[in-house]
């Protein structure tokens, strides 16, 4: 099992959720970051710290939100490890609520 991050933190990146993992799980993109599942130990700590909510026990997935799970899995594997917080991307307060971000995610190394 697994906790997975999903679309509502896209241009948002608010990192509370880093502060609290116990095992450092976080890898971060340029606009979204992603839990690796080799690490996570299933503690459910981050999940009430997301501002936006985009974290989710991967059995309690929303359907539409399903293909979080290999998204998280594969850029896992490519981004660094992020563990300490860090101020949320300029955009996250007009992005935070908006729906839809999925064609947004950035999957490169570099910014936008
Ligand atoms: Fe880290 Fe626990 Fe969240 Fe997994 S569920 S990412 S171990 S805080
Ligand atoms: Fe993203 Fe929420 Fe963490 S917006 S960086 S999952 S606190």
């Amino acid at each position: 099992m697994t906790f997975v991050v999903t679309e509502q933190c896209i241009r948002c990146k608010f990192t509370d959720c880093v502060a609290v993992c116990p095992v450092d799980c976080f890898r971060e993109g340029p606009n979204f970051l992603v839990i690796d599942p080799e690490t996570c130990i299933d503690c459910a700590l981050c999940v009430p710290e997301c501002p936006v909510d985009a974290i989710f026990d991967e059995h309690d997935l929303p359907d539409e939100m399903t293909e979080y799970i290999a998204i998280n899995a594969e850029l896992a594997k490519q981004w660094p490890e992020i563990s300490d917080t860090k101020d949320p991307l300029p955009e996250s307060g007009e992005w935070a609520d908006l729906p839809d971000k999925r064609q947004w995610l950035i999957t490169e190394a570099e910014e936008a």
